[in-house]
């Protein structure tokens, strides 16, 4: 069965005094850490980078034998395994570098590395599934049988907002599967990729299969996506980036014998359904969480709150109240809820869309980057264009028919849910809310690997969901051989 020898990492339980000392000592040396790894990267630039891509797709293919071969599979999966044993092992370095890095957060910064560790462990035991024998439909005289290979070589382009969990899931899923890969982190969190990249090195993974690529996105990740011995492309960003790269890749490219596949993950504007009857309790930590934990940079946050009329007053004075009282600043600091947004670019984003909030909505409250506004309607900018960011757009509804509507009225598919009491409620969302992750009284983040395989559908990507059974797909081709005997 799905997920079989697998169980996720536990989370961080800062409750426990042991658990917050070792996470400060590991701020404390984590500028050590990151000055020293800083001078192990040096970014590509655009002179360059061909020459350096056609080394590295060289290296990988006079490597690539040996490294695809079935009889390597357990070794590739054991490799994953040891990668998780040293992530685990430095669980609290490589969390208070991302504190520091991109202003993680120290929960979700602990967070991250144990979905790394889980991303590594699932798909180890996944990849041990996918290359065993398996049986099909055999009649007498006919031996039928389906295998994978890998596709060749990946390019992995990664985000700075899980900095370690999807570099690691991507780059993990193409290795294990026997592919090289060419990995390129986002400039935000090149240190923590770095890192990443390190893990494996020592790991096992031989250096001529495994490629570390920072620089621009407009140089290092657009010569990944139209180098024509580039199979396959994984890819988590913006929903720009990614339609440019699908466009990219359908076009055959001169010296490229394939269909140059992607799996991408993109963005989300994902609504979160409060109904007439919904617990205001949930509904209102629910909603915080979602929408301005590590302030609201996630592709699956909440950035809209359906309400029913019945309890839209009562809800926003709750809420607003609620966030109110959440502690804003760095994220070195403990108990911080949310601070300042990850770039200065990042920041005048979110400034834009507070003044565009102040013209469409009804402001219910701005205190620094944080912004919840209210009568937002679905023609309105805040209710269609994904901020990243936290700012709230709270939209009121008569039904739950007309929620349920309201919610799918945008051009993403990735997460939503409901805070309802009402079973009949509940199974239309269920059914109808066209979103790949549906939440259902809780927090429509933090999916876990094995347990909420994640990604969506519209424009919010493509490809079969991360730290779901199907994830290693995207990195094969199955082979059917019949032979009469
Ligand atoms: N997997 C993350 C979440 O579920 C988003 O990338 O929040």
């Amino acid at each position: 069965a799905d997920g079989e020898h697998f169980s996720n990492h536990p989370p961080g339980d800062f409750s426990l005094e042991a658990v917050r000392r070792s996470f400060s000592h590991a701020l404390d040396t984590a500028p050590t850490v990151i000055t020293g790894v800083k001078k192990r990267i040096s970014n590509i630039s655009t002179n360059e980078i061909s020459t350096r891509l056609n080394e590295a797709v060289n290296a990988i293919q006079n490597a690539a034998a040996a490294w695809k071969a079935a009889s390597n599979a357990p070794r590739r999966a054991e490799i994953l395994r040891r990668s998780a044993g040293i992530m685990s092992r430095r669980i609290y370095e490589l969390a208070a570098v991302q504190v520091l890095e991109v202003g993680k957060q120290w929960d979700q910064a602990y967070n991250d590395v144990c979905e790394a560790i889980d991303f590594l462990n699932y798909y180890a035991a996944e990849s041990e599934k996918l290359f065993s024998p398996r049986s099909l439909s055999n009649i007498a005289g006919e031996r039928n049988s389906l295998s994978y290979r890998p596709r060749g070589i990946a390019g992995v382009i990664a985000p700075w907002n899980f900095p370690l969990a999807i570099s690691t899931g991507m780059t993990s899923a193409a290795l294990v599967t026997g592919n090289g890969v060419l990995y390129k982190p986002a400039e935000e969190s090149a240190v923590t990729g770095r890192l990443m990249y390190e893990i494996f090195m020592e790991a096992g993974v031989p250096a001529e299969i495994l490629h570390f690529f920072p620089g621009e996105g407009e140089v290092v990740g657009a010569a990944l996506v139209s180098h024509p011995r580039i199979n396959c492309i994984a890819f988590t960003g913006s929903k720009e980036v990614g339609l440019g790269i699908i466009e990219t890749l359908s076009r055959q490219q001169q010296g490229s014998a394939y269909v140059r596949s992607s799996v991408t993950e993109m963005g989300g504007k994902n609504g979160i359904i409060i109904d007439s009857d919904a617990d205001l309790d949930v509904a209102v930590e629910a909603v915080l969480y979602s929408a301005f934990g590590f302030q609201g940079q996630k592709c699956s946050a909440a950035s809209r709150a359906i309400v029913h009329e019945s309890l839209y007053n009562e809800f926003l004075n709750r809420l607003t109240a609620a966030a109110d009282s959440l502690i804003m600043g760095d994220a070195v600091d403990p108990g911080t809820f949310l601070g300042p947004a990850v770039s200065p670019e990042a920041e005048r984003k979110i400034a834009d869309y507070i003044a565009i909030g102040r013209e469409e909505g009804r402001e219910m409250l701005v205190k620094d980057n944080l912004a919840i506004f209210a009568d937002i309607r679905p023609e309105h900018r805040l209710a269609q264009e994904e901020v990243f960011g936290p700012v709230l757009a709270v939209m009121k509804t008569e039904s739950i028919r007309q929620g349920i509507e309201m919610a799918n009225a945008v051009d993403f598919g990735l997460t939503g849910g409901i805070v309802s009491r009402n079973r009949g409620h509940i199974d239309l969302v269920r059914e109808h809310l066209e979103a790949g992750n549906i939440y259902i009284n809780r927090s429509i983040t933090g999916a876990l690997v094995g347990r909420q395989p994640f990604g969506g559908f519209k424009l919010s990507g493509q490809g079969t969901k991360a730290g779901g059974s199907q994830y290693l797909l995207n990195f094969v081709h199955p082979v059917a051989v019949s032979e009469n005997m």
